[in-house]
Formats: structure tokens, C-alpha cells, sequence
């Protein structure tokens, strides 16, 4: 048989949505190691075996932010932390940059994985496309994962983020169709495409039934036990809000108009507001606090009875994965500006009031449960309205199937391979 060699595998993450795309890559990983190592048959279609390394760059650093996320979906220890923080996006970027380059330069991996569309992704990309280990210019391949989605949108900093990654990446891993379509059309050759699915409905597969056990429906006073004033099977109906994109809530008149077109679903649902440190630090300083509940802790509500419509939104910390995906699960409907929950939704059969004028996922509104609200009043009444109303039908899209790191997997083994027989 063949000698087994090493490879070694970098896997960047940085801010909170990295962390469960990356989680079943890691998890995939480490299998494949053990099957190497236990000599079985599934494994001896290999002869890599791969050293991983974790680096997380910091961008996201609250233990809310990042450290939950961790342990909920079971990711080791990062190996690299490079502590980077906050910033301007210029100052962000160019210091995971620094940062990055100097463990890359020591560690010399053969690939590295870069997830999503945030700073960090982008960052890291950059530097590993322009470094040079030895004379010969040799440098690691660049894997991206959650290739080819365009808002077509270049004041969205993701959408800039998104085409320059896909741009220096070697291998682009791509989640739904649109994803195949823009990437040929700017140029992209074939071979370096390959259509995978999502491995955020992998961690959403693979913890749906640990996050049924979370406290927090009964910490919120949205499960009683018993049906009371409108819940049914001891469940409120009630909607989950989320809201930190930059254009929606940065400034005071675009902000107060997303909130003014909520009123009237606070009136009827309980709303509830998992609140973005950025949106939180926003409604302080446009004094807003008129339109919500505050929180005293996540489990503020825990004495007070059951949650109740009042025309007021119920602030809640940032929540970890578990909770967030026990909330999703159970909502009468999702609004929200975030681009994974659009797919979590889809995946769910939940319900899903998308406040953006755009989405890089179109799967979501064309097979699956998202509407695109817009940010007018009007528009954001109108598709919670009809969300609410209308028997919601969606299907899951092709190849969200809790198999995709595993395919991403198969992918790098069989370029390795290809690599070293060259
Ligand atoms: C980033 C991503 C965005 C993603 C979002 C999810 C970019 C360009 N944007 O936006 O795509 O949807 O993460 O959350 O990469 N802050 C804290 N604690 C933290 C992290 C941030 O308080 O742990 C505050 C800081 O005031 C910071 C602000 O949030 O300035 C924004 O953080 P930043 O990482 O710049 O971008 P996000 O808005 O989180």
C-alpha cells in the first residue's frame, strides 16, 4: 500500500457566523483522521492523512460572540488566537493581515479553509494569495467555503469581501445554484468549482435535536406547559427578531422606520430581539429604548408569567447556537437582516421576513419559506402579515443535506493527492 503523507490544513475563523460553517469542517477532519489511523476501507481510498490547525483571528471576542459558540458546537480550542478586536474596516483588515502573515509564514500549511464573507475571510485570503514559502514562489491552496453568492450590492462590505475571496481562491465550494451561475459568469474556471451545499445546515442537521433540549422557550416565558391566552401546545406563537446589518440600523431615520414597521407585529406577537452589540450601542444613542422591553439577563422573564404582545420588542442578550436554534425552530416567524438565518429558515420550514432590498441567497425565496420585506413600513407590515397569514410551503435545497463537509473533504484529499503525484 501506499505511504500515508501529511498534509496540514489551516481553518480560519473570526467573527460569529464563521463559527458554525466551519464546525462540521473541523468535525469532517478529524474523522477522516481516525478512519486513516484505524486502517479501514473507507479510509484506504486515501493516503493523506491531514494535520489541522485552528486559527481564530478574534474580530468576534465576546464570550457571547464567539466562546459559546465553541463550546455549543463542540469546536476545539483554537491553536492560533490573534486577538485582533474591533476596528474600521480598514484597520480590522489589516491587522488580521499582519497578524495572519507572520503564523503563515512559521506554519507553512499546504491549504487553508476561509468560510463566509466577513473581514477576517477576506483578510486572511489575501495574504495567503500573495505569499511566497520559497524560492519558487510556493504558497497554500485557498479553499472557500460559501463560494459564489452575490447581492450584486457593492455598498453590502460582505459582497466586497465575497468576490475578491472567490477571486484569489483555488478551490471554491459553492452552497446553492446561483452560487455555479455567478461564477462562470466572472470568469471563474470549471475546475475549480465544485458544488457541495451548506455546511451551516450540517451544524443545523447535526444539533436540531440537542437544541430541542434548550431552557430557553421556558426562560422566556414562551412555553408554559399548559395552553393559555393563545399558545398552543403550551408554546406562544411568537416572532424572533434580528437586525445588526449596517445600512439598517447605523442610521437613526432608516432604523426608527424598520422599528415604526414592526409596531403593528409587536401588537399582535411577542417579539423577540437577541440584540447585536452594534444595534445595541445604535438604539442607546438615537434613544430609542421607547420601543422595547429591556433585558435584566436572559432569563428576565422567568418570573413574570408568559410572554405577552404588548407593542413592545423583549431585548435579549446575544444568545449561543443552541438557544438561538431552539428559538428559530419554534417561531410563528423569523425577521431578520442576517444572511445564514435565511437558509436556516429554509431548512426549518419556518417562516422568514428577510428586511433587505436584496439577498445573495435566492434559493431561500425561490424554493424555500423567505420573503424579501424591503425597509419601507409598508413593506415589512405587509410580509409579516402575509408570513402569518398563509400556510408557508418551502423544500429544502439540493444537497442541504448534513453531507457537505464531508464533500468538501473528499475534495482536498483528492487535490492533495493529485498534487503529489504530479
Ligand atoms: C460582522 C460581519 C457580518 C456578520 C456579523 C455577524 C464583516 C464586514 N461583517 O459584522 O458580515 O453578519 O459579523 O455578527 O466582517 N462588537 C462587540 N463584541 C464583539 C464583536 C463586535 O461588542 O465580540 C461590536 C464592536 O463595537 C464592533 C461592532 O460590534 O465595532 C461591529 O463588529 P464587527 O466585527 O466590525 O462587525 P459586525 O457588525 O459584527
Amino acid at each position: 500500500m501506499e505511504a500515508i503523507k501529511t498534509a496540514k490544513i489551516f481553518t480560519i475563523v473570526g467573527a460569529r457566523p464563521n463559527f458554525m460553517k466551519a464546525a462540521p469542517i473541523i468535525a469532517a477532519i478529524r474523522k477522516h483522521n481516525k478512519l486513516i489511523q484505524g486502517q479501514s476501507a473507507e479510509a484506504r481510498r486515501f493516503s493523506v492523512t491531514l494535520e489541522h490547525v485552528l486559527i481564530h483571528t478574534g474580530q468576534h471576542y465576546d464570550a457571547a460572540m464567539s466562546d459559546q459558540f465553541f463550546s455549543d458546537l463542540n469546536i476545539p480550542k483554537p491553536d492560533v488566537h490573534l486577538g485582533v478586536g474591533s476596528g474600521s474596516h480598514a484597520a480590522q483588515t489589516a491587522e488580521v493581515m499582519k497578524r495572519f502573515e507572520e503564523v503563515l509564514v512559521r506554519e507553512k500549511p499546504d491549504l487553508m479553509v476561509v468560510v463566509g464573507d466577513v473581514n477576517s475571510t477576506l483578510a486572511c485570503a489575501l495574504v495567503a494569495a500573495k505569499i511566497s514559502y520559497d524560492v519558487k514562489g510556493s504558497r497554500p491552496l485557498i479553499a472557500h467555503v460559501e463560494a459564489g453568492l452575490r447581492s450584486f450590492d457593492r455598498e453590502m462590505p460582505e459582497e466586497v469581501n465575497r468576490i475578491l475571496t472567490d477571486h484569489v481562491a483555488d478551490l471554491l465550494f459553492v452552497t446553492e445554484e446561483s452560487g455555479l451561475h455567478n461564477l462562470r459568469k466572472e470568469g471563474i474556471a470549471d475546475e475549480k468549482i465544485h458544488f457541495v451545499g451548506n455546511t451551516m445546515i450540517d451544524s443545523l442537521l447535526a444539533f436540531k435535536g440537542k437544541a430541542d433540549g434548550s431552557p430557553i422557550l421556558e426562560k422566556l416565558g414562551l412555553r408554559t406547559g399548559d395552553a393559555v391566552s393563545g399558545a398552543t401546545n403550551g408554546t406562544t406563537r411568537y416572532a424572533l427578531l434580528t437586525l445588526h446589518r449596517p445600512s439598517n440600523v447605523d442610521q437613526q431615520d432608516r432604523l426608527l422606520n424598520i422599528l415604526e414597521g414592526l409596531e403593528e407585529l409587536a401588537n399582535s406577537h411577542p417579539v423577540i430581539f437577541p440584540v447585536h452589540p452594534r444595534t445595541q450601542k445604535r438604539i442607546a444613542e438615537f434613544g430609542f429604548e421607547r420601543f422595547f422591553v429591556a433585558p435584566n439577563g436572559s432569563d428576565a422573564r422567568q418570573d413574570s408569567g408568559p410572554a405577552r404582545a404588548n407593542g413592545r420588542i423583549q431585548l435579549v442578550e446575544p444568545l449561543g447556537y443552541l438557544d438561538f436554534l431552539c428559538l428559530m425552530r419554534h417561531a410563528a416567524v423569523v425577521v431578520t437582516d442576517s444572511g445564514g438565518i435565511q437558509e436556516e429558515t429554509t431548512c426549518l420550514g419556518v417562516p422568514c421576513v428577510t428586511v433587505r432590498d436584496n439577498t445573495e441567497r435566492p434559493i431561500t425565496v425561490k424554493v424555500g419559506t423567505n420573503i424579501l420585506a424591503g425597509t419601507s413600513q409598508a413593506g415589512i407590515r405587509q410580509a409579516a402579515r402575509q408570513q402569518l397569514t398563509s400556510k408557508v410551503t418551502g423544500r429544502v435545497p439540493e444537497r442541504w443535506d448534513g453531507r457537505s463537509a464531508e464533500r468538501i473533504l473528499e475534495v482536498i484529499c483528492r487535490e492533495f493527492e493529485k498534487r503529489q503525484s504530479l
